[in-house]
């Protein structure tokens, strides 16, 4: 038996993506347990490249069972497309493969369009979402007026249930937001219409989790978004609606504290963010251009979902000892080194300044990381293109310097190092 979670130590897109394809070789099941297709998790595989949103990414090998978790926020005709996509490109997916727990909740047009309304009221104080309708789905489901996916399975209930649903979105959209009502009578056409299709996918999979784990099996928890996008540990009011640490895994698969065996975090290279909020290290310019990339590849820091150029900037310790403190990280996994060859030198944060202060901690969270600049100490580069490399002996001794820094910094192993964006291209240690 064996839990894996890997979740995501930075603000996501730390490249989690590729870190659970390499770890779900070794899964009898891969699971999303929070969030919803604000996520978006790039694997390559040959010639093929998968951007997906809300199927764990495992399930691009032939063997894993996939399963949504409860604490999941799923946009059904995303869900459908997405599934339609994958089985295409020649993978199986049927509900003997996918199972969506029945207490996950399902996102409508009328949470995507309260997203747009509630982020265009914020005015300049706007959070950057991924307009997907994650956050109002949350709020429904916390408001206790949600949809769960076993309602689908009672045509009649659900229709109704819809319907007032969809009467409450016009009113808040109307009144509140002055934008205009949604076509109700198509929305339920076609949303029982996806309730047909997805039916035979509504499963118990706390327990059926559960018991695969009695019986001997292994699960990869597959982290989406970050530890700095958490509600409650990232950098409020800036974050998602959801847990993504590693304790939101427990509430959102339905199992037991006891039965995790490893935490696994993902930092890139350097630091990355998408939307609004604090970012200490940030870097503009040429420096930010190296690091961002042009947009051309599929790794550039584009966003998955929603192609906005990422911000970027140094590695923050600081922020990544957070991470390992709050999720119970028991290793690393360094996504990205190979963007880091080129430069003279580089830096790395390990401290705040606040006047005269200089905090090797954050007093008070990440909420309040604006008030700080960052404190750097600087370390030398390496020229070496090291995309071919495959083992740590072969690395440049700067590389392995900074890879060491960091371990010692964090008091942690990184016991993955990816070297670019293809399968093989990783350092296993
Ligand atoms: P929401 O999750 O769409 O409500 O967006 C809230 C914040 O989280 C925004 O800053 C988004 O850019 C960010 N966010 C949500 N999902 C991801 C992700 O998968 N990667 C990176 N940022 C994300």
């Amino acid at each position: 038996m064996s839990f894996t979670i890997v979740v995501g130590a930075q603000w996501g897109d730390e490249g989690k993506g590729r870190v659970v394809d390499l770890l779900a070789a070794d899964a009898d099941i891969v699971a999303r347990y929070c969030g919803g297709d604000n996520a978006g998790h790039t694997v390559t595989v040959g010639q093929k490249t998968f951007k997906l949103h809300l199927l764990p990414s495992g399930l691009v090998h032939e063997h894993p069972v996939g399963l949504l978790g409860n604490g999941m926020v799923i946009n059904p005709k995303t869900l459908l497309r997405e599934m339609e996509e994958v089985r295409q490109a020649g993978l199986v997916i049927n509900p003997e493969r996918l199972k969506i727990s029945h207490a996950a909740h399902l996102i409508t047009p009328g949470h995507i369009a309260l997203d747009s309304g509630r982020e265009k009221a914020r005015g300049s104080k706007m959070i950057g979402t991924t307009k997907r309708g994650i956050g109002p789905a949350y709020t429904t489901k916390v408001a206790r007026s949600g949809l769960r996916f076993e309602i689908l399975n009672d045509p009649d209930i659900f229709e109704s249930a819809l319907n007032d649903h969809l009467e409450d979105v016009n009113f808040q959209l109307m009144n509140l937001y002055q934008e205009e009502q949604l076509d109700k009578g198509q929305i339920i056409q076609d949303y029982l219409d996806f309730a047909g299709q997805l039916r035979p996918y509504i499963t118990e999979t706390g327990d059926y989790a559960h018991r695969a784990l009695a019986s001997g099996k292994s699960i990869l928890a597959e982290g989406a978004q970050g530890t700095l996008l958490d509600l409650d540990h990232g950098t409020y009011p800036y974050v998602t609606s959801s847990t993504p640490t590693a304790p939101g895994v427990l509430v959102g698969l339905g199992l037991g504290v006891g039965s995790v065996t490893r935490v696994v975090g993902v930092a890139k290279a350097f630091q990355t963010r998408v939307g609004e909020g604090p970012f200490p290290t940030e870097l503009t310019g040429d420096l930010a251009l190296r690091l961002r990339g042009t947009g051309e590849n599929d790794w550039d820091e584009f966003g998955t979902t929603t192609g906005r150029p990422r911000r970027v900037g140094w590695l923050d310790i600081v922020l990544l000892r957070y991470a390992v403190r709050v999720n119970g990280i028991t290793d690393l996994a360094l996504t990205k080194l190979d963007i880091l060859s080129g430069f003279e030198t580089l830096q790395i944060c390990t401290g705040y300044r606040k006047g005269e202060s200089i905090f090797s901690d954050l007093p008070l969270g990440p909420a309040s990381l604006g008030d700080f600049q960052a404190e750097y100490e600087e370390v030398p580069g390496w020229d070496e293109d090291i995309t071919s490399i495959r083992s740590w002996e072969e690395l440049p001794l700067m590389a392995q310097k900074y890879i060491n820094r960091i371990e010692e910094l964090t008091d942690l192993p990184i016991k993955l190092v990816s070297v670019g964006p293809e399968r093989s291209q990783v350092i296993m240690r």
